[in-house]
């Protein structure tokens, strides 16, 4: 059965139960309010790994002040009968008490580095940094051997491989490609805010994306200003950023770039921001 266990402690004991006898554990962290995509990473752990727990926290940590850490949905029973329906082993729904016993305040927090400062991290400073944090509390409590991310929020699974890397820690993170509609909007539990009018408004993010890979074949440049200029200046939506990659460093790409890179793009429709990613070949 799935247990659905809101202490460190329990599901402690849980995963050290499993491991004795031999299992293998893999761990989806996510903030619950569940779609198609979430369940994409839970399927995939459950053909890794002999033990699945997913996490359900909404992190305070990672959301600024006037974003919606309020309003952000939060569905757990439906969360579990999902999760329960794959055949997840253990469910992590902790209270922001359990995890943050002092508030959060005064205590040790991770540092993303430079590239937690750009793009998303430009305009919502400390996000990077409360994720950061909230992922190693969880490697550290579960300690599984491989975590699932979603490429959805690449710059999220780039600095936690980053933060894997630089930190030594003894898992293996792997990547989910991004699942989405029929019409191509990245699936988000932040779609749910969006009106009929905002959700068809929002398909220009990856609009922008698909005239961007178009492009690609005739550079960097072409690329950037068909990106952009696909995005154009839509009734009810603004563009956050738009910026091409190397995925290796999560730098800009330059204009002689040529290979794999990743387009970023993140626009506000209403008063949601939304963000979408491909990887595109230069050149
Ligand atoms: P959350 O937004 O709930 O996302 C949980 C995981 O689901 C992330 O790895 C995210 O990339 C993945 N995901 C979301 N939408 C997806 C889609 N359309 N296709 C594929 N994967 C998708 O990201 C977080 O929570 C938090 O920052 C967290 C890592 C849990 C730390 O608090």
């Amino acid at each position: 059965g799935t247990h659905v266990v809101p202490t460190i402690a329990e599901l402690r004991r849980l995963v050290a139960e499993r491991r004795a006898a031999g299992a293998s554990v893999a761990l989806v962290p996510t903030m619950g309010a569940l779609h198609d995509g979430h369940l994409a990473l839970v399927r995939r752990a459950r053909e890794i790994a002999d033990m699945v727990v997913v996490s359900i926290f909404v992190n305070p940590l990672q959301f600024g002040p006037g974003e919606d850490l309020d309003r952000y949905p939060r569905t757990l029973e439906a969360d579990v009968a999902a999760l329960a329906g794959l055949g997840v082993d253990a469910v992590f729904a902790p209270s922001v008490d359990e995890m943050y016993p002092s508030g959060g305040v005064g205590g040790t927090t991770v540092h993303a580095g430079p590239i937690g400062e750009r793009y998303e991290g430009a305009s919502r400073p400390g996000h990077f940094n409360g994720m950061l944090t909230v992922v190693a509390k969880l490697f550290g409590i579960v300690r599984p051997d491989v975590a699932l991310f979603g490429q959805k929020d690449a710059q999220q699974v780039f600095l936690v491989s980053r933060m894997v890397a630089d930190l030594d820690l003894p898992l293996r993170i792997e990547t989910v490609p991004t699942v989405r509609e029929p019409d191509g909007l990245a699936l988000s539990s932040r779609n749910r805010y969006l009106g009929a009018a905002q959700r068809q408004a929002a398909l220009v993010l990856a609009e922008s994306l698909r005239a961007a890979e178009a492009a690609a074949s005739d550079g960097a440049s072409e690329l950037l200003a068909e990106g952009v200029a696909a995005f154009g200046d839509h009734e009810g939506v603004s563009l956050d950023y738009f910026v091409v990659v190397d995925p290796g460093t999560f730098l800009p790409i330059t204009e002689d770039f040529r290979g794999r890179a990743l387009v970023l793009v993140a626009g506000i429709v209403g008063s949601t921001r939304l963000i979408d990613n491909a990887f595109v070949e230069v050149g």
